[in-house]
């Protein structure tokens, strides 16, 4: 018996499909197919596939062509297969000429004329609803936004505003953007969603006046330096009945979920401390000091939770300007510490201690790929790793689209009582004379 297999993703069955796999079949006598796991498409920054993996294998299934449908859960994993399932042929459209060559030391190699004028892409392209997102920035760097909303169906960056004209004509020329607005109104006009970028000064006036217009606002986090403005611009976006989301992309990438399920699961026993540091280099932004605290006091409340008995805090400054602060908030239980450097530099990381383990991210954490796990007793530490690529804008944008398409809340991203938390502490920070002694 000659056996054949092939992959793919088969998102929005097509013709296409059929075809490819009518003429596999035709290679031999028993048809394998590979469709494509959610995690895996993910994880390779595949974030456009509509349909899910159940309705996917069910379309593969409904052809009468296939045999035996197994599901394609991560990188390298077909070389295994074809050993496994004693293939004797591999059989992929002429898409991939030249990428699988590597295999024909396993099997015979086909690659097939593709079905022309038809691709999911273009299904996709036709049938999603589409939202423009403007920016209004005060940098010329993106930090990969543009790139990575287009990785998202029906999302892109089409228009831009800036006080600046050399920034704007810069930002615009960089990466291409369609239209550029002198006037931040228009811009909004022309948006169904604005991005809301720049120093913290600014973000209030220009987040209000989005809501206002009834769009949904994406926001460098935190939107203010006061409790009191942040609960005007909630209340705004619920009276307007638009989404208004943080950008703290932390939260969507996986290893911090799994980070949190461990935490939250009791997974590393009761926690004892949350220490945490971070200081960065970015002096286009005045005030970063507290776009780092607010990066770092979220991971705090989600993990020990917002009942601390006391809070202290030691700061130093350059006149209104934060340069390094120290918070120490006392828990019931334990203890929370997150040092922040302006100017002051300190050193990265992020330490979880549990009475079952300790949990450390090493270097940039907010965005980092893996963390070690380090259990009582045991010499090696786990590791827990995602193939998660870029710096998250693309899982961001992809929660604001779920929440889109089913009217809902975030419900993997920053909580409306952590963000009201945050600014309070802040408000707080920002309170505290210079206390260097
Ligand atoms: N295929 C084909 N002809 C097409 C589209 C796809 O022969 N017009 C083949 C691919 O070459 C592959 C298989 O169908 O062997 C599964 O492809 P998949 O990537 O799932 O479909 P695409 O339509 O190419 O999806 P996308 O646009 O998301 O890349």
């Amino acid at each position: 018996m000659k056996k054949i297999i092939t992959y793919g993703t088969f998102d929005m069955f097509h013709q296409g499909h059929y075809n490819i796999l009518k003429r596999a079949k035709d290679y031999g006598d028993y048809l394998i197919v590979g469709v494509t796991g959610e995690n895996y498409d993910i994880g390779r920054g595949k974030l456009s596939v509509h349909d899910t993996l159940a309705t996917r294998i069910e379309n593969v299934k409904n052809t009468g062509l296939v045999d035996e449908i197994i599901v394609e859960e991560y990188l390298g994993q077909k070389i295994g297969d074809i050993i496994k399932y004693d293939i004797d042929s591999f059989v992929i459209g002429d898409d991939w000429v030249g990428k699988f060559d590597h295999l024909s030391r396993y099997c015979n190699m086909v690659y097939l004329e593709r079905t022309k004028g038809i691709s999911s892409t273009k299904l996709r392209e036709e049938t999603f609803e589409k939202y423009d997102i403007g920016i209004i920035t005060d940098e010329i760097d993106d930090n990969e936004l543009v790139k990575e909303a287009k990785l998202v169906n029906g999302f892109e960056v089409k228009n831009v505003y800036c006080d600046s004209e050399k920034t704007l004509n810069g930002f615009q020329e960089k990466y291409n953007i369609e239209n550029v607005f002198d006037d931040y109104g228009k811009m909004i006009e022309a948006s169904d969603i604005v991005f809301v970028r720049c120093s913290i000064e600014k973000r209030f006036n220009y987040i209000r006046q989005a809501l206002e217009s009834g769009k949904h606002v994406i926001y460098d986090s935190p939107a203010t330096f006061k409790s009191s403005e942040l609960e005007e611009l909630l209340d705004l976006s619920k009276e307007k009945n638009v989404i208004l989301m943080e950008n703290i992309k932390m939260v969507h990438i996986y290893v911090f979920n799994q980070l949190l399920w461990m935490t939250q699961g009791g997974l590393i026993g009761d926690i004892l401390s949350f220490n945490c540091s971070i200081s960065k280099n970015d002096e286009s932004r005045s005030n970063l000091f507290y776009d780092l605290s607010a990066l770092s006091l979220l991971p705090m409340l989600k993990i020990m939770g917002q009942n601390y008995e006391k809070a202290d805090f030691k700061v130093t400054k350059d006149g209104e300007e934060i340069e390094f602060a120290s918070m120490n908030f006392v828990y019931p239980n334990g203890r929370a510490v997150i040092n922040v450097g302006n100017v002051v530099r300190v050193d990265n990381q992020l330490e979880i201690i549990g009475t079952k383990g300790t949990i450390r991210m090493r270097g940039n954490w907010w965005r980092s790929k893996n963390f070690s796990l380090h259990k009582p007793g045991e010499i090696d530490a786990e590791l827990y790793n995602t193939n998660f690529e870029g710096n998250g804008f693309k899982y961001l944008i992809k929660a604001m689209s779920t929440m889109l398409k089913n009217n809902s809340i975030d419900s993997m991203g920053v909580f409306e009582d952590e963000s009201l938390k945050i600014v309070e502490i802040l408000e707080q920070v920002k309170k505290t004379d210079d206390n260097t002694l």
